[in-house]
């Protein structure tokens, strides 16, 4: 298929709205990363995501809603934690996994009992889903694999031919996707770090769990659903995360880096930009301030994407600390480095 880019204007959201109703694909923009979506309610339009985004059937999909009475169309009872969750973060990056009402499609949910709900904080998307009338099942629209997008250029990178229509909307302000929170637990428990930090739900719902996927690796018993087990965020280079006092990390990426250098490697540092002033000149990508990690969220996937478009060989990036949303930085930055970190 030929895909089309369209500046997400009133007749573009019309037309998705229409592509969608008719069983197609359309990315498009919310406030955490670009989606790719399809009617939510329908089965064989769910199985073209997987496909386009090559994605293991055994990963489940998140349902984006734009108002609260959707939520009847996808789950039977309406857990008393989401209710004040919602009322608190919605529209905003927080997916509430509740018990699945049985007309949810079995391929959105990966064949669980439980179904993940949003409601995005972007109002094309909004719009979009309130246009179509049912809730839109989307993933991030990257490649399986593939760090997410966070703008319409790097969707196109990954989808072009691959579906309808891309809506093109602002850059997305979060930049990382969803908190992912499980409420079909005893005690409700974080499976992904998001925007919606563990501080905040604490505040709101008392005690949060925060599951060991969030800072290491896992195996099949710990994981609440297949997906958690799966490869994420990685770009083509080899990637390792240098952990501790920022002035040992300097100093530290300075030998890897000139060692990599001269060994005729592409290499590239990212990091704070406290950390890029003791780099006695080596260039580094800037993620921003320590003191403003959300900036870091907002620019880490675009690096990621960067630093493969540059054919880079290595990256070495600064850890940041796990308060907040650096929680959710952390996270990206250790699966795209698939765990490999150095103290120092
Ligand atoms: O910000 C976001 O969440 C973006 C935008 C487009 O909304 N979407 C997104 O979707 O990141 P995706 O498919 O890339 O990630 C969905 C995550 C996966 O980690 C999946 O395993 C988890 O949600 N998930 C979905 N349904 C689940 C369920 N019933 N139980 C456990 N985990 C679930
Ligand atoms: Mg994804």
């Amino acid at each position: 298929v030929q895909t089309k880019l369209v500046h997400a204007g009133d007749a573009a959201i019309e037309e998705a709205a229409r592509i969608i109703k008719n069983g197609g694909l359309v990315a498009f923009p919310t406030e955490t990363v670009y989606g790719l979506g399809a009617n939510g309610l329908d089965f064989k339009a769910v199985e073209g995501i997987f496909k386009a985004k090559g994605r293991p059937s055994n990963n489940p999909l998140i349902e984006h809603i734009s108002h609260m009475d959707m939520l009847q169309l996808l789950t039977e009872h309406v857990p008393e934690e989401a209710k004040v969750l919602a009322e608190k973060f919605w529209p905003g990056p927080l997916s509430i996994i509740m018990p699945k009402e049985k007309h949810v499609p079995a391929n959105v949910t990966a064949g669980l009992n439980t179904v993940a709900i949003r409601m995005p904080d972007d109002a094309v998307a909004l719009s979009l889903i309130e246009k179509c009338g049912v809730p839109i099942a989307a993933p991030s629209a990257n490649a399986s694999g593939k760090p997410s997008p966070t703008d319409a250029a790097a969707v196109m990178q990954d989808m072009s031919g691959r579906i309808d229509m891309i809506l093109d909307g602002v850059r997305c302000s979060v930049g990382v996707e969803s908190t992912v929170l499980d409420l079909c637990l005893e005690t409700p428990c974080i499976l992904r770090p998001g925007g919606i930090t563990a501080e905040m739900l604490r505040e709101t719902l008392g005690k949060v769990d925060i599951h060991p996927a969030a800072l290491a690796r896992i195996d099949k018993t710990q994981a609440r659903s297949p997906g958690m087990l799966h490869r994420h965020y990685a770009p083509n280079a080899r990637m390792i995360v240098l952990s501790g006092e920022e002035e040992n990390v300097a100093k530290e990426m300075i030998r890897r880096y000139d060692q990599s250098i001269n060994e005729g490697l592409r290499t590239r540092i990212i990091c704070t930009a406290q950390c890029a002033v003791r780099l006695q000149g080596r260039p580094a990508c800037v993620l921003g301030s320590s003191e403003r990690p959300e900036t870091m969220a907002a620019t880490l996937f675009a690096e990621l994407r960067q630093a493969d478009a540059d054919d880079i060989q290595l990256i070495l990036a600064q850890a940041v600390p796990v308060q907040n949303i650096g929680l959710a930085v952390m996270n990206r930055m250790l699966r795209a480095a698939e765990f490999n970190i150095v103290e120092v």
